[in-house]
């Protein structure tokens, strides 16, 4: 993990008004909650009293209530009633508050903050999950391995014509030119895939390599953007379940047609073919060890992988920046 950052962790709508959602998220146990008013809320799933999961409470009042003997927090993990101390009581219940996680929501994406207590800045994210002209279809899936080895399985050209010979990489394009790597800001890296069947050819050197129009954006610490066309563009969040667990959150976007209806039969049907795509990668990346990438994993890199290459570097630094 880099601590300090703005995680997209949930989809909006899996909490549903005046709901419980119990979730692993940064290898801990969690319930997002969302009050009758709206309003959302992220606390630990452990019960401070004697340890029930608040998975299994209920939202009232605008507050979590464990099911075992009715204590209540609110949204921010303030313990707010303790029923058999009675109304009345005037008990400091300080000592029970929960661990609570900050959240944004932004384009039906729920933003946690890991790292201090009080979030620093606001969520960086991708313009189209706010853009009304695009409509889209989400699916999640889950893999047995740390966030940080799909999101580089995002960022690898050189898979392309083994692992989806059947699907997006078809026509054994096994050379590969660059890839080009561009850093958009600070905070966001841009590279593309410009492979080649190998004629006996070199390989263009990054600097002379080009970003297509067909492009690929991440941007710290989870989010990833396909730029398929201007009407289509697939994004994906990586969400962090523990060390050896992530969700691969998927969102298919298009305004191909500019009708809400049929646009959204359009995404339904790139959801299905991402699903396609994704299971592909799943087979094999489970099966790459160790489960959570890093600067210094004893892997031997080529130059067709250096999107990943920078992506490790980036994250070094940012997980140092928390150590100083
Ligand atoms: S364990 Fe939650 S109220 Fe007792
Ligand atoms: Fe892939």
């Amino acid at each position: 993990m880099i601590s300090n950052q703005w995680y997209a962790v949930m989809s909006s709508h899996d909490v549903k008004k005046g709901k419980v959602t119990g979730a692993r998220r940064f290898g801990e146990n969690l319930v997002f909650f969302r009050t009758e008013a709206g309003g959302l809320g992220c606390v630990s799933s452990r019960c401070a009293h004697r340890g029930a999961s608040l998975a299994k409470g209920c939202v009232k009042n605008g507050n979590i209530r464990c099911p075992f003997h009715g204590i209540e927090y609110d949204v921010t993990g303030k313990c707010v009633h303790v029923p058999s101390d009675g109304r009345a009581s005037t008990a400091d219940l300080s000592r029970f508050n929960l661990r609570h996680y900050a959240v944004r929501e932004i384009g039906d994406i729920i933003f946690a903050w890991y790292g201090d207590a009080e979030p620093v800045g606001e969520p960086d994210y991708f313009d189209i999950i706010t853009d009304p002209s695009y409509t889209y279809d989400h699916t999640e899936d889950t893999w047995g391995v740390d966030y940080s080895r799909v999101i580089e399985n995002q960022l690898d050209v050189s898979h392309l014509p083994f692992i989806h010979r059947t699907t997006i990489g078809r026509g054994n394009k096994t050379l590969c030119n660059g890839p080009k790597v561009v850093w958009l800001d600070d905070n966001t890296l841009q590279t593309s895939a410009n492979n080649a069947v190998d004629t006996g050819q070199t390989p263009l050197a990054g600097k002379d390599s080009i970003i297509k129009d067909t492009n690929l954006n991440f941007k710290f610490p989870n989010m990833w953007l396909n730029h398929v066309s201007d009407r289509i563009q697939i994004l994906a969040f990586f969400i962090p379940v523990d060390d050896e667990h992530s969700i691969i959150a998927l969102r298919f976007y298009n305004k191909i047609t500019g009708k809400k209806s049929i646009d959204k039969c359009i995404a339904w049907l790139g959801s299905r073919a991402n699903r396609v795509v994704e299971k592909q990668d799943k087979r094999i990346v489970e099966t790459q060890l160790p489960k959570k990438s890093g600067l210094m994993i004893g892997e031997k890199l080529v130059k067709a992988d250096k999107p990943i290459i920078e992506y490790r570097s980036k994250r070094d630094k940012l997980q140092k920046l928390k150590e100083e």
